[in-house]
């Protein structure tokens, strides 16, 4: 169903996996989509058209607050409020041997790095776009934790674990402000998902999981995505402070 007139969405990490499909998908149901990533995202993979006058993409990293805040006030200006974010960018850093460094191991560096692009970063976008979704009264706010953020991780480490979970309780505290408002957050915890970032494990480790999973097989980032899209929609209004498992029945709570 068209869109009329076309809500905009932002959607963070949007050059590749979860994030592009994303994107893609919510083109294709007739959004305006601001699609950002710190990498340079290709215009011809979206929504398989060279030239899309509906897709808006930003090469920004979401740990710049002040690039996101002027991109805020250059979507305001160009095209109107933001009505929907995705906050999908992440980051999982591996070693060399493709394991997560142990407890031990983490240095300030990855810890500080993990939780900025990861957590604070969907804070401070929250903040800068929430305050146009009141203006209108109507909101959404999809937050992509993990499963490693629900429970023990098979393969992340405690950065990733940490920021994930993070993810849920900032979802949830904003999921109780802002509900007067017509604003919906809801989280979507993900587990493993054919995309470049599954494969830092190795396809090795990907093909043990898959044995382990109910469905025997490893999602896709579009069967993720239309669960962001639900979460997106209209019909969705009544669902808010949420955690949406998808993982194949492997993690049950
Ligand atoms: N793939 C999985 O198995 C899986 C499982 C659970 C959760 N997730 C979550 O799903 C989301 C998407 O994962 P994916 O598998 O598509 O990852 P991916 O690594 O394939 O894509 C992530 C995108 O985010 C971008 N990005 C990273 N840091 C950024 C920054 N600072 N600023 C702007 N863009 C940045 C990257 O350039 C990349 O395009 C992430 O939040 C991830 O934690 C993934």
């Amino acid at each position: 169903m068209k869109i009329e007139p076309a809500r905009i969405a932002l959607v963070t990490g949007a050059a590749r996996g979860i994030g592009r499909a994303t994107t893609n998908l919510l083109l294709e149901k007739g959004y305006r989509v601001v699609a950002v990533d710190r990498a340079t995202i290709d215009p011809t993979s979206s929504a398989g058209s060279p030239v899309n006058q509906n897709l808006w993409s930003a090469s920004v990293d979401v740990t710049d607050h002040a690039a996101i805040s002027a991109l805020r006030d250059e979507i305001r200006k160009r095209w109107g409020d933001v009505a929907i974010v995705v906050n999908n960018a992440a980051i999982s850093p591996k070693k060399a041997n493709g394991r997560s460094a142990g407890i031990l191991e983490i240095d300030d560096q990855e810890w500080q790095q993990v939780l900025a692009v990861n957590l604070t970063a969907v804070l401070k976008i929250a903040q800068a776009f929430l305050p146009g979704m009141q203006a209108g009264n109507w909101g959404r706010i999809v937050n992509v934790s993990s499963l490693a953020g629900r429970t023990k991780s098979i393969a992340a480490g405690a950065s990733y674990m940490s920021s994930k979970a993070g993810v849920l309780a900032l979802t949830r505290a904003i999921a109780g402000e802002m509900g007067p408002f017509g604003i919906t957050a809801n989280a979507i915890a993900p587990g493993r998902i054919l995309t470049d970032m599954a494969m830092l494990s190795g396809p090795e480790a990907n093909q043990l999981h898959a044995q382990q999973v109910p469905v025997r097989r490893l999602g896709t980032a579009e069967e993720v995505a239309a669960s962001i899209a639900f979460l997106a929609s209209e019909e969705a209004g009544f669902i808010n402070g949420a955690v949406l498992d998808i993982n194949g029945g492997f993690y049950m709570p």
